[in-house]
């Protein structure tokens, strides 16, 4: 297998030029720039240029200005680091003799800052544009394809969602496929690089206590819940015409599952977790699911009137390979809920023994927990203190937090870092995208039921019907 060149980072950092497509948008404010400055601040560069580019007719310094509002407690020293790098360029996506004039010009500031060339292109645009943006990047030569034994490297990024169904998705990828090489390329979920997330193969595949029992013999049922108290937060057009079955099962549910459900990679990094990740969601096979939508989703700005996106989604389904034969899993998400929680719940089989009756039945759970608190916990049988052989459910918690400190670097942060590093595997492969989108199609194409539920509440009352028809207990 050939890698790109990895970027040293020891003794003083990368040496890069970001360009930063969508850099007046919202997430550039909100995750990207805060990520960058923190970035600066843990002195990750050695020497690098930022150069935001967007259609809108702005400043650097307002971009940075609205951005600033989302970082906690600014160190001006670093920030001023990172002014001085920042540059804007106004363009339109569509033209390539605009990006002809960014490419010359990303060039003269290399020259003059003494950069080699090492590119990242982040594409914070709505995927609409990813032809557009792959074709003029190609055209312009703002990014070079990948050859082996070049020195430096150029890699394109592309924030969710890729496309909005697997047509679409196939139409870029075929794109970048003609132009790229897939080793210069990160279609990014940003839940690969939560903390809590990473630790989930590991703990898995490295404790003899989880490694032998991972499979249809010892566990019952996986429920993985995205739930959240907010809504929309304003992003109504996008959100009306996606959905939370393309906004968030698509991507971070569904690499959950191929977390937890793929077999042991030869190493636990790039390609070869992406193997393995890629053989699960091919496997995935849909069973059942409701809908539902909450009940002020139509005043929602940007919503269409008597618009039948969903805002919830419950779904029952089955990994058809041998290790995971008759274990269904669960997945729920919803926006506008009573909590704000991501959390995979791992029912363990009841032990067949001389106290099975007295045994809780609602016990036996790893339960890992990406939000809001980073945690494990393991949920087992103990004795009834002062009863006989009474059983009660007990509690062993590992607290992420509480052993390695309250800071965790933002999702973001960490992607910039394994990209600079080369490093794929926080990186979802053309085929994952495909398999995942195929899988939504066909949810698409069942046509389950919607159902209202009150802003606030814990979904629509009908989950509790589809919890009873599948003997579910789901928490
Ligand atoms: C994003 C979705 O990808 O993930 C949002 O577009 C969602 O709608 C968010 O709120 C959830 O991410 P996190 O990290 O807050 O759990």
């Amino acid at each position: 297998m050939t890698h790109e060149p990895h970027e040293s980072r020891v003794n003083g950092g990368t040496n890069c030029t970001i360009i930063l497509f969508g850099a007046s948008g919202d997430l550039s404010r909100r995750k990207l720039i805060p990520a960058l400055y923190a970035l600066v601040k843990a002195n990750k560069f050695k020497k690098f240029l930022i150069i935001g580019a967007a259609k809108d007719q702005v400043t650097a310094q307002q971009i940075l200005a609205r951005a600033k509002g989302f970082i906690a407690n600014v160190d001006e020293a670093p920030w001023q680091i990172l002014t001085e790098a920042f540059h804007y360029h106004e363009l339109d996506f569509k033209k390539v003799d605009d990006f002809k004039q960014l490419a010359s010009k990303v060039k003269e500031l290399e020259k003059k800052a003494g950069l080699s060339g090492n590119r990242i292109v982040y594409v914070a645009a709505a995927s609409d544009f990813f032809i557009p943006i792959t074709e003029n990047c190609a055209a312009s030569g703002l990014v070079k394809k990948y050859e082996p034994n070049e020195n430096t490297w150029q890699r394109i990024v592309y924030e969710k969602p890729f496309g909005k169904d697997l047509a679409s998705a196939q139409a870029i990828n075929k794109c970048i496929a003609n132009l790229f090489d897939e080793k210069q390329i990160f279609r990014i979920d940003h839940y690969l690089t939560k903390e809590i997330v990473g630790n989930i193969a590991l703990v898995r595949f490295t404790n003899c206590v989880f490694e032998p029992l991972w499979d249809n013999r010892y566990i019952d049922n996986v429920q993985i819940i995205l739930s959240e108290k907010v809504c929309i937060e304003g992003r109504g057009v996008y959100f009306d015409a996606y959905g939370a079955l393309k906004d968030v099962v698509q991507n971070h549910m569904l690499q959950l599952v191929s977390l937890i459900a793929m077999e042991a990679p030869y190493q636990l990094t790039g390609e070869y977790i992406r193997n393995e990740r890629a053989l699960v969601l091919d496997r995935v096979r849909i069973v059942d699911g409701i809908l539902g939508q909450c009940d002020t989703y139509a005043q929602e700005p940007g919503v269409k009137p008597n618009s039948t996106t969903e805002t919830f989604a419950a779904l029952q389904l089955m990994i058809d390979n041998p290790r995971w034969a008759g274990v269904p899993f669960y997945l729920r998400t919803g926006k506008c809920l009573n909590k704000k929680e991501t959390i995979i719940h791992i029912k363990f089989k009841q032990v067949d023994c001389l106290l099975s009756k007295a045994c809780p039945s609602d016990s036996n759970y790893l339960t890992i927990k990406v939000a809001p608190e980073a945690s494990f916990a393991l949920e087992l049988n103990a004795k009834k203190v002062g009863a006989a052989y009474e059983v009660t459910p007990i509690k062993m918690e590992f607290c992420h937090s509480c052993v390695f400190g309250p800071y965790t670097p933002d999702a973001h942060e960490v992607l910039l870092e394994e990209i600079m590093r080369g490093e794929q595997a926080v990186s979802v492969r053309f085929d994952e995208i495909e398999s995942a989108w195929k899988i939504i199609d066909k949810i698409k194409a069942m046509n389950f039921p919607l159902y209202r539920y009150k802003s606030g509440s814990a979904g629509p009352k009908e989950m509790e019907t589809f919890a009873k028809k599948h003997g579910a207990r789901l928490r």
